[in-house]
């Protein structure tokens, strides 16, 4: 996988992947764009490091760089200018990214990359590799699938940059995939009761990147994305909708950004340890009327997501070019593989 590059790499996930990349036996060069925390980061692992900003000369610092790990997020304003020098430079990219938008815009650059021998493979962390790995799983199962629901259930806390890009896409709305092509609708505006193995939960519609990977990765027309919420959630998410619109104002996020920044650390070890999602699939044939569910019971997030963008840098050299979901890239059976992450067939 050498040479890698790590963009983003001091920030809390960013760091974890470094550090964890060191510790598999990995040497890669740490990128940034604040000098003092990159270089401080890169002098305690032990590596080098190069500063740059997204809007410099990119071009200028993949010099013998063929992997670049994008941890820097929100990733709507750090995927484009990566990509964009990755493509010029036949260098693979891959990020961490959730991003519904994202996903699509390098989705519509598959030809692109395929002409400059190049691997776009977003979303190589929580979001979307169990979901990507669930739905591949569920369309084997079933004859003429043309009908995906996926929903995940989670517990614990977020690190400031999630939050910061849950804020980034506030007021943008939610969308499912119907016929094929991504429909706006309110978010949570669908709702339905899922048996997660652990008691059933209700679930609200969300935008989650699926609806664009699960498509590329099965082909099944229709998707929704659901996440669960508490009882009472539902009917206040509703209630709020114009609290939602007022969030979706330019000072209104940059407030909530900056409150971001200033206290949110990110959960501790502790905390992630205590942590863990369920992740509930089901696939319908409209055909043939059959349904099949299953579920994946999965660590904290972000330790899935260390452990998922090592395993995909790791296996890169063996992916076709083009733009690739995790499902496509590595097979349904790659979630399973990382420590922790077990599938139920219901
Ligand atoms: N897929 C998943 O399941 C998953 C899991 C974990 C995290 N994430 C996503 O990964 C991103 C990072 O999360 P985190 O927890 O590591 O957050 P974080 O601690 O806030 O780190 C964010 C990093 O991104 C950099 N960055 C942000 N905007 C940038 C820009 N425009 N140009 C250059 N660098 C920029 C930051 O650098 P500065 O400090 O210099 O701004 C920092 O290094 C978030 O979008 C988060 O949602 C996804």
């Amino acid at each position: 996988m050498e040479p890698l590059l790590i963009y983003g790499a001091y920030g809390y996930t960013g760091e974890r992947i470094a550090r964890t990349a060191v510790d598999r036996g990995h040497t890669p060069v740490l990128a940034g764009r604040n000098p003092e925390r990159l270089h401080s980061l890169a002098a305690d692992i032990g590596v080098r490091s190069r500063t740059f900003a997204l809007d410099d000369d990119i071009e200028r610092h993949m010099a013998g760089i063929e992997t670049v790990l994008n941890c820097a997020g929100p990733f709507e304003s750090t995927a484009d200018p990566l990509v964009e020098a990755c493509l010029n430079q036949g260098v693979d990219y891959l990020d961490i990214t959730g991003e519904l938008p994202v996903f699509e815009r390098l989705a519509r650059r598959d030809d692109e990359a395929a002409a400059a021998g190049t691997t776009l493979l977003p979303g190589v962390g929580f979001d979307v590799v169990p979901t990507d790995c669930l739905a591949a799983h569920l369309t084997d199962r079933l004859e003429e699938p043309t009908h995906l629901s996926l929903a995940i259930s989670a517990t614990g806390s977020l690190s400031g940059g999630t939050l910061k890009t849950l804020l980034a896409g506030l007021g943008s709305g939610g969308a499912v995939r119907e016929d094929g092509h991504l429909r706006a609708i309110p978010t949570g505006s669908k709702s339905r009761v899922v048996d997660f193995g652990a008691g059933n939960q209700t679930v609200l519609s969300v935008p989650l990147g699926d609806l664009t990977t699960a498509y590329h990765a099965t082909g099944v027309p229709n998707i929704t994305t659901y996440i669960a919420v508490p009882d009472g959630v539902g009917h206040a998410i509703r209630l709020g909708r114009p609290i939602e619109r007022l969030l979706s104002t330019a000072p209104a996020k940059r407030l909530l950004m900056g409150l971001a920044d200033r206290f949110v650390e990110g959960p501790t070890e502790a905390e992630r340890a205590e942590n863990g999602t369920i992740i509930w699939g089901e696939a319908w044939s409209e055909t043939t009327g059959e349904t099949v569910a299953s579920t994946l019971r999965t660590p904290d997030p972000y330790d899935v997501t260390v452990e998922a963008a090592l395993a995909a840098v790791e296996a890169i050299d063996d992916v076709s070019e083009g733009f690739q979901t995790p499902a496509t890239a590595f097979g349904p059976a790659f979630a399973v593989e990382l420590p922790g992450i077990t599938r139920t067939d219901r």
